[in-house]
């Protein structure tokens, strides 16, 4: 059975769709059956991966019960468009409105082994739909000024989506990223961070670069366009399948480490 990531963070621009991106390259590279879910209207993820703009139906179309998920389906990615925004207003009055994500994924459980969704840059009800249909949440947390607010909120949502719909819902932890750990922000962002969450925080912390917005451009992995960069990616990876106690795909990332060292 999968195992379902929703990485979230309060607000946009952190480097969740990035980091959806990426680990699911290196999941795929160690052999997990990985789909990717795009929960965003914007639809940057089905973009970084170079879905076909036009591809049918989308999450959009699961979400309104017009569709099965296995249809939505394109090369390992289930897209999103602006017709989700339409969707999740929809959504929005309907009865059970926060479980209809985790309803309409069900059937994909044998399919996959890692489920990873990429939700929008807000706290809203598609972010706790996905929430209540993942197994764990990974944080994303930009190393600027004010990241502990909106980690701060992010928590008070997963705390909220696991009291009221998800009790089995956990934390699998919150990464540092978009980094510069030659400024005074971002080291202070990390040392605040950890001294709140501990252990929760991984060790691993994504770099800053400008490359990331042109692998993204031309929808390249940075593992491939960048792989000095992509080692970061490669290390929270191992972190991600340490704490899911996938060993043997931990083993083969360890390889994928050596190979671009
Ligand atoms: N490690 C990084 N360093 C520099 N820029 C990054 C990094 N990761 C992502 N970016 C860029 O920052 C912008 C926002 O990243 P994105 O992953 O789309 O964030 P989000 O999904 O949280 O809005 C994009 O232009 C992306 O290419
Ligand atoms: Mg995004």
């Amino acid at each position: 059975m999968a195992t379902t990531i929703a990485v979230l963070s309060q607000k946009g621009g952190t480097g969740k769709t990035t980091t959806v991106r990426t680990l699911t390259d290196v999941y795929r590279r160690a052999g997990l059956r990985t789909l990717a879910v795009d929960l965003d209207p914007q639809g940057n993820l089905a973009d970084y991966f170079d879905v076909d703009p036009d591809a049918e139906p989308t999450i959009a179309d699961v979400l309104a019960g017009s569709s099965q998920a296995t249809e939505a389906i394109h090369d390992d990615v289930i897209p999103a468009n602006l017709a989700l925004a339409e969707a999740e207003l929809v959504l929005g009055g309907k009865l059970g409105r926060e479980m209809t994500l985790r309803r309409g994924l069900r059937d994909l459980g044998p399919l996959y082994d890692i489920i990873l969704i990429d939700c929008p840059p807000a706290l809203g009800l598609l972010t706790v739909n996905a929430l209540v249909a993942a197994d764990y949440a990974l944080l994303s947390a930009e190393a600027q000024y004010f990241a502990m607010q909106g980690v701060e909120q992010a928590l008070q949502v997963i705390e909220l989506a696991r009291d009221s719909l998800n009790p089995d819902l956990r934390l699998l932890g919150m990464v540092l990223n978009i980094a510069d750990m030659r400024t005074v922000h971002s080291r202070e962002a990390l040392q605040s961070l950890t001294a709140a969450y501990g252990d929760q925080v991984f060790e691993t912390v994504i770099r800053a670069s400008i490359r990331y917005a042109e692998s993204a451009e031309r929808a390249v992995s940075i593992l491939d366009f960048r792989p000095e960069l992509g080692a970061d990616y490669i290390a929270l990876a191992g972190e991600t399948l340490d704490r899911l106690g996938l060993e043997d795909a931990r083993r083969r990332v360890r390889g994928l480490a050596g190979s671009t060292a």
